[in-house]
């Protein structure tokens, strides 16, 4: 597995590949890596000749009160996973590298999609989100990039950047693994303490119930929502929201639709969470 600390030097690795007719994929992270990211890695290696991971914590994509400071960064323990996992070559730049000169041009998605949610409680993130995954898929052009379901939202943004820019990259969703309780894996599950991560399976609950609810024909989707959020709240949680959504737009849904999930982000404590079901 190759380390690459700058553009030039990934390109000039790349490049003869890519004349061989290798076909090319990118799993775009933040590094911190888990065993969701290794499945997307895997996953990648099953649809390509080559993997490419990138591992960039992007401060375009934190708003100043957040975690882009903390953000773990942990490269030596990232590097064996990937290695495990089928990586053949890292993208790993500096923010000098990346962003020599200050990045004021920015891909801003559409607001009917980035402000909704995620987008609501975190003003900016899918610029910042967009800005970057529009700027390595320029440096590594794959032909398939790899981003998990648990943020489902970031992949339906990227899903509609490559459309509407006419990138001929193919998007491909990995499912969101889970401990044996039910947590979602998260980099940020790291900053839960004990009790927190004894108690952090209760998003993963609450969203059960919703989908068991939906499961049964239950078409009150103001009262499941209010639930779920009851439900949270009662157990010492700060949900931001709990929404039940049409899988194709993130709009809500008539009552008679099908294709739904259930979107929610919660702190607990200080951590915050985000979660999702397919329906
Ligand atoms: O999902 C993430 O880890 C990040 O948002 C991404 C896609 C790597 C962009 O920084």
């Amino acid at each position: 597995m190759q380390i690459h600390p700058t553009i030039d030097g990934l390109r000039a690795a790349l490049d003869p590949l890519r004349a061989q007719g290798a076909r090319i994929a990118l799993v775009p992270t933040m590094g911190n890596l888990h065993e969701g990211h290794a499945s997307l890695m895997r996953q990648a290696g099953t649809l390509a000749d080559v993997v490419v991971a990138s591992v960039f914590v992007n401060r375009l994509q934190f708003a100043p009160h957040e975690d882009f400071d903390r953000y773990p960064r942990t490269l030596d323990a990232d590097c064996a996973r990937m290695q495990a996992a089928g990586v053949s070559h890292v993208f790993a730049p500096s923010e000098g590298e990346l962003y020599p000169q200050p990045q004021t041009l920015r891909v801003v998605p559409d607001p009917m999609l980035a402000d909704l949610l995620e987008g609501a409680f975190r003003p900016g993130f899918f610029t910042g989100v967009a800005t970057v995954v529009a700027k390595l898929f320029n440096i590594v052009q794959p032909q398939v990039a790899v981003f998990g379901k648990k943020d489902y939202q970031q992949l339906m943004v990227i899903r509609q950047l490559v459309r509407q820019m006419a990138l001929p990259i193919e998007i491909v969703g990995g499912e969101t693994l889970r401990a044996d309780d039910g947590l979602a894996l998260s980099s940020r599950n790291g900053y839960l303490s004990a009790a927190e991560r004894a108690q952090s399976v209760q998003l993963y609950q609450a969203l059960s119930a919703a989908r068991d609810a939906l499961r049964t024909g239950d078409r009150e989707f103001a009262r499941i929502e209010h639930d779920a959020l009851s439900f949270l709240e009662a157990r010492g949680w700060s949900p931001q929201y709990v929404a039940v959504r049409r899988q194709a737009d993130l709009q809500s849904p008539s009552a008679h639709e099908s294709s739904l999930v259930i979107v929610a982000a919660a702190l607990l404590g200080t951590t915050r969470l985000i979660d999702n079901l397919e329906v």
